[in-house]
């Protein structure tokens, strides 16, 4: 969980937050037209003390009744205006503003289906989640409120204070006295925020990892009575999650605290100070009213900036943690080192399936581990069907996970009919190459669509009838049953026969299978066997197996041994050669190959 955590370096908010410009560019006409509503609105709040002035002076001072109500009548148009303004600027934003976040979003998506396996193995998905909704929703309302409303208020700050020494300068300059201490506030205040917004993002994370396990693993942990642990580890990560969030408010109360006192501290001397030359007569009354109902309108442009930057500082934590996962590289089309090879040449005779010197090390593991996978020689000719057997943990799943470029080799080559897979474009390869994975996940979809993944429909029968897998005609709707998480639960065999079935359903011309039987019954398993068969006879094909019937439909075996291959042979005679593989046999028991080796 923590690898996806960064340390919080020590960056510009602004220039984190100007990596979102290409997003918002296509909403730049309408943004800026807000803003500058925006700020209109604002500055016609500063005129109404100019219109109270003039009526305090003016008719209020000489008595006149009809020059009071006409003074109203400003204000309330004044007023009007003001409301107008506002509504119009939200108006504007709030659209384009959602288009924005969802294309954000799409783009997040995109991203995260072409980054390599590495990159999922390596996240937790509540990572994930939580950058794609939480973070995207703070940007959204961080493009709608602080940032034009920073603008806005930095503008009507500056026009009042002018309006203000316009005034009156001594005045304007006792209310301008508190500026420098709020402005230190600010930027301390933006450091330690900075640091604390990120971890509470980090933290709310993890808390939508261990909120996703605990629904995915509801049967593990209902099964071994794990809820209060699991109930337990909940309650520390919130408990964590509000302590920052608490350590976050207590940041937000200082500077609110600063902000909004020295200002009221000001007004408040100002307004002794007013009076005094009210009463001296060096003042009109006219203008210290004026100039008070602008230090107040100002309050509101003030006191809000504390909170505006907190929200700006949040934004640029959720820029840099959506960036973090967008730039991470995509997977490469073509990968230079084996590019050129072998790619050029048009016609290239059937050569099988070859592994050159293949060393593979998973790009997590620390630099000086040994390779899961070392120096691994294979040749599956062309038609051949081979079948590999290992030890848990030999390496056997990471072997062929390498031929669809699940991992990148470390160093080698594999190649198909001899072109290197790296000098093959994702499309041709994956068009060539089909998988069956031990742990097969089905979508939220039907049970065809489930197999077919894109494939043509009339090809459906056929694939489920070698996978044995009829069991779906009984199925309340068919092929068109929904299964996966939204719908029909299949038992482990049956969700094994549908992954098989879409691995044969493309007439791919090679064939991986990781275990495919494992979870069938002995009969089912015969059955599917007898129908793999066929299919074998005109696919080059690597099939991982651990009972002696399946690995009887292959011609030959290669026994992993520790991440390298140490025997390769037919079934009897590795029985025969080598004690490792007649021990492995033997200890699978629902056959009697074992047999032979004594
Ligand atoms: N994503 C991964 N990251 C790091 N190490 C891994 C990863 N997957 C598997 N391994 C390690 O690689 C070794 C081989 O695993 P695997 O290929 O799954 O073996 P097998 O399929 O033969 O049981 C094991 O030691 C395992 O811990
Ligand atoms: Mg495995």
């Amino acid at each position: 969980m923590s690898t996806t955590r960064a340390t919080t370096k020590n960056r510009s908010a602004v220039r984190t937050l100007l990596r979102l410009w290409p997003y918002v560019r296509p909403a730049r006409a309408r943004l800026f037209t807000a803003a500058f509503v925006a700020v209109l609105a604002s500055c016609t709040g500063l005129v109404i003390p100019l219109v109270l002035k003039w009526m305090v002076d003016g008719p209020v001072a000489d008595g006149d009744t009809a020059g009071v109500w006409l003074g109203a009548l400003y204000l309330l148009l004044l007023g009007f205006a003001e409301a107008l303004l506002f509504g119009l600027r939200r108006w504007l934003v709030a659209r384009p503003l959602s288009h924005v976040e969802a294309e954000m979003r799409a783009g997040l998506y995109r991203h995260l289906q072409r980054l390599p396996v590495a990159f999922h193995d390596r996240w937790a998905s509540g990572q994930l989640l939580s950058r794609a909704t939480t973070d995207l929703m703070l940007l959204r309302m961080f493009l709608a409120f602080p940032l034009t409303f920073l603008l806005v208020n930095s503008v009507t700050i500056l026009v009042g204070v002018i309006i203000m020494l316009l005034q009156d300068w001594t005045l304007g300059l006792v209310i301008l006295g508190p500026a420098i201490p709020v402005v230190v506030t600010c930027v301390i205040f933006e450091k330690r925020y900075a640091g604390v917004a990120r971890l509470a993002q980090d933290q709310v994370g993890d808390l939508t990892t261990v909120v996703e396990e605990s629904v995915l693993g509801i049967r593990i942990i209902k099964g071994f009575g794990r809820h209060r642990s699991q109930a337990r580890a909940f309650r520390e990560l919130s408990g964590t999650l509000r302590g920052t969030e608490l350590h976050k408010a207590r940041l937000l109360a200082t500077i609110w605290g600063v902000i909004v006192t020295l200002p009221e501290v000001a007004i408040g001397a100002a307004l002794v100070l007013g009076c005094v030359q009210v009463a001296d007569g060096e003042l009109s009354a006219g203008t210290l009213v004026a100039f008070l109902s602008t230090a107040l309108a100002l309050r509101w442009p003030v006191d809000s900036i504390g909170f505006l930057l907190a929200m700006s500082q949040e934004a640029a934590t959720a820029t840099e943690r959506y960036f973090e996962a967008m730039d991470e590289v995509p997977e490469q089309e073509t990968h230079t080192r084996g590019a050129g090879t072998g790619a050029t040449v048009p016609h290239r005779p059937a050569d099988g399936l070859q592994f050159h010197s293949v060393r593979f090390r998973y790009p997590d593991a620390p630099e000086d581990s040994p390779p899961v996978l070392d120096l691994i020689d294979l040749h599956i000719r062309p038609g051949e069907s081979m079948a590999l057997v290992g030890a848990t943990g030999s390496g056997k799943t990471t072997l062929t996970a390498l031929v669809p470029r699940l991992h990148e080799i470390t160093s080698g080559r594999i190649t198909l009919d001899g072109a290197d897979i790296t000098a093959m474009s994702r499309e041709e390869l994956r068009s060539k190459v089909a998988m069956a994975f031990e742990d097969p996940t089905l979508f939220s979809a039907s049970v065809g669509e489930n197999v077919l993944m894109g494939v043509d429909e009339r090809e459906l029968d056929r694939a489920l009838s070698v996978a044995q897998a009829d069991f779906v005609h009984a199925l309340p709707h068919g092929t068109a049953t929904q299964v996966g998480e939204q719908g029909l639960s299949l038992s482990g065999g049956q969700r094994q026969r549908l992954a098989l079935a879409r691995a044969v359903v493309g007439r791919p011309r090679f064939l991986v299978l990781d275990d495919p039987l494992s979870a069938l019954d002995v009969h089912t398993e015969a059955a599917v066997e007898a129908a793999l068969r066929e299919v074998l006879a005109d696919t080059t094909a690597l099939i991982v197996a651990h009972r002696p019937s399946t690995v009887q439909l292959a011609d030959r075996v290669a026994l992993l041994s520790d991440g390298r291959i140490t025997a390769v042979g037919t079934h009897h005679e590795l029985l025969r050669t080598n004690a490792e593989y007649a021990h492995l046999m033997s200890g699978s028991g629902d056959s009697g190959e074992g047999e032979d080796t004594r």
